[in-house]
């Protein structure tokens, strides 16, 4: 990326921050990301996010999935994913496995930036066991110099993506939740930033043929909670 522009780097390394296992209370959902019990150690981090013009998500594959460390560390942002706020902000997703699992950690990964606001412009997933081929490793510098340029020029022309299918669902049921849990910080948060009856957070246009079914799936899922028609998930 510094070939391309210059460009000032931040590594947050999570086995060094040490965080412990969220314990669930939820204080950071329903009463304010301050009351959470690791808000000393995720403040900083978030306050280094919320500067940056830019963020890369990157954990390897473990047992085919993202790592327990990286899961961890997404649990302390369940408040953003409620409340997001890193509109503009650009991201990029990395893995790397032995051999197989990225798809479910580039999906994973993909789903909570955009969750929290951001735009996901790049995603990378590589295979250490692959790495000592030629052939390969030439692949890999080839997609890795496309991402970097996805990623840059995203953050030097502050482009903004169209939300796609998923991105409008997510929004969806978010406000599908919100509107049904009035008086709370949530609540307040969407009134405020008049969300609670937008068809997305921010004024990008999407296409009209997903903003349609989109739309008709979320009827059907405000209709089954009105008429006690949720089935057991199986
Ligand atoms: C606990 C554990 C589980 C792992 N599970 C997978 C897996 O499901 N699929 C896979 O391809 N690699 C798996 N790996 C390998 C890591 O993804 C690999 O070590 C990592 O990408 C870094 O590559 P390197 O060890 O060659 O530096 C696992 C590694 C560990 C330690």
């Amino acid at each position: 990326m510094n070939t391309l522009h210059p460009t000032r780097f931040e590594f947050v390394f999570l086995q060094r921050v040490g965080l412990p296992f969220c314990d669930g209370c939820l204080s950071c959902v329903r009463k304010g990301e301050e009351f959470c019990p690791e808000f000393e150690s995720i403040d900083p981090i978030v306050k280094k996010m919320e500067l940056a013009d830019g963020i890369a998500l990157a954990a390897p594959v473990y047992t085919f999935n993202v790592t327990g460390l990286m899961k961890n560390f997404c649990e302390y942002f369940m408040y953003k994913c409620n409340r997001p706020s890193f509109f503009g902000k650009q991201a990029i997703v990395v893995t790397a496995a032995s051999g197989g699992g990225h798809k479910v950690v580039l999906d994973f990964l993909h789903r909570t930036a955009g969750a929290w606001g951001c735009d996901v412009v790049g995603r990378l997933g590589i295979s250490a066991s692959q790495m000592q081929r030629e052939a390969y490793v030439e692949k890999v510098n080839a997609a890795a110099q496309d991402v970097a340029e996805k990623f840059s020029s995203a953050i030097i022309n502050a482009d903004r993506q169209t939300p796609d299918f998923a991105a409008l669902i997510n929004f969806r049921t978010m406000q599908i939740m919100t509107n049904s849990a009035m008086a709370t910080k949530n609540y307040r948060y969407w009134a405020e930033r008049s969300w609670l009856d937008a068809n997305y957070y921010t004024d990008v246009p999407s296409k009209p043929l997903t903003r349609l079914a989109v739309n008709f799936i979320a009827w059907r899922i405000r209709t089954a909670k009105k008429k006690g028609k949720i089935s057991p998930v199986r």
